[in-house]
């Protein structure tokens, strides 16, 4: 978390509302893998990481609300009974969804002002979306005496991105910006919603993100079609979620789904298992098996799960060409944004280079290398 974020948000908000804010940092997150498992009831291995949102929040003496989105530098005053969602795409959803959640569970708040400001760029596949409505569950939480539950405060904003960003998500990003515990990896059974923290220290080895810095358009409906393939796919089987499926179940409707949907259902079904063997391969320091699961995870990704893209698809093959990355894939949602590598400490640096120079040849743009800790979750800033 960035001293200079904490201490730029304080100072607007001081000079714009003339008070001391509560002040609030909710995290990004990494995704080790178990990619489109989450809203099938299967298994994710996020953390949060040291990126993330830092939200000033106080209550406001006028009958009228402000968000303050210092990054943009939009500010939008809003009545609270009057909310609804303004069009798509734009930022304030993500303030008025969580507010209208909490409404909706006969919560009443007050009218309060926020800022926030965050160092997670957007569309990176790292969950600026989920960091920001957290912050705001979490900070009117504390405003206003609310009594919300961690757990309360993850499907609130869980249901603000469904339904007032319009994406239908799991709660894989919402729990591991929440629940993020320093130095560890969350293992999520994202059907009892209980995780088991692992400790990540991978040794000569380390995580690095490389964002493609690229967002394809339409990835929201596909996201969405996506989730509503698995659902139909478990239906014809008579199964709450494809975590109840095993690859023998599927093969007995083969022949009454189309063909690209039962690559998509097998996909979830081989995701859900490599990211319990993945935790085996933890626990063993086994980083040969965890990078070819994590290869294996990125393979089915592009060719079945089909969330891909070719700037993705390209740094996970320079990552393959180099006998010092064990694993990379794509991280998150798809269609642009990071991948995740294992990499040998003492070679990440000169990898990261390559490939930035290889990718600035191929696709005439600039890569970002990002070098990240594993961070606590959504909490109160002393
Ligand atoms: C997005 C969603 C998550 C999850 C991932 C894919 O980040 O918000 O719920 O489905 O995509 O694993």
């Amino acid at each position: 978390m960035s001293n200079s974020l904490i201490n730029d948000v304080k100072k607007v908000y001081i000079d714009t509302f003339n008070k001391e804010p509560l002040l609030i940092f909710s995290p990004g997150r990494i995704n080790i893998i178990g990619e489109h498992t989450d809203y099938n009831d299967g298994f994710v291995f996020p953390a949060a990481v040291n990126k993330g949102i830092v939200a000033g929040i106080e209550k406001s003496d006028s009958n009228i609300s402000t968000a303050y989105a210092l990054d943009k530098d939009s500010k939008i005053e809003f009545k609270l009974d009057e909310l609804k969602p303004s069009k798509e795409g734009s930022w304030q959803n993500y303030v008025f969804g969580v507010i209208a959640e909490i409404q909706n569970r006969n919560k009443t708040i007050g009218n309060f002002n926020i800022a926030f400001k965050g160092d997670i760029p957007g569309g990176a596949g790292m969950s600026s979306s989920a960091a920001l409505e957290n912050s705001v569950a979490f900070g009117l939480n504390e405003l206003f005496n609310l009594g919300l539950s961690k757990e309360d405060m993850i499907f609130i904003s869980q249901k603000a991105e469904h339904n007032y960003v319009g994406v239908n998500c799991g709660i894989m990003d919402q729990y591991a910006s929440m629940f993020g515990i320093k130095d560890n990896a969350l293992h999520l059974d994202c059907r009892t919603i209980k995780a088991q923290p692992y400790k990540i220290d991978f040794k000569d080895h380390q995580l690095m993100l490389i964002n493609t810095n690229v967002k394809h358009s339409l990835s929201d409906s596909a996201y969405n079609d996506r989730r509503s393939a698995c659902e139909s796919v478990s239906e014809l089987l008579g199964i709450k979620a494809l975590r109840d499926a095993t690859e023998a179940d599927l093969e007995t409707i083969k022949d009454q789904v189309a063909p690209e949907n039962y690559q998509k259902a097998l996909f979830v079904i081989q995701e859900n298992k490599r990211t319990q063997q993945a935790a085996k391969a933890i626990e063993n320091d086994d980083l040969e098996s965890l990078g070819k699961l994590i290869y294996a995870s990125h393979d089915g990704l592009q060719n079945q799960y089909k969330v891909s893209c070719e700037e993705l698809d390209f740094l996970v093959n320079q990552a393959k060409g180099n006998k010092h990355v064990l694993g990379a894939r794509m991280m998150g949602g798809g269609f642009g944004g990071c991948t995740i590598n294992l990499v040998a400490k003492s070679e990440a640096k000169a990898f990261s280079e390559t490939a930035s120079i290889a990718y600035k040849k191929e696709f005439n743009k600039d890569c970002s290398v990002y070098f990240i800790e594993l961070s606590e979750g959504t909490h109160l800033i002393k």
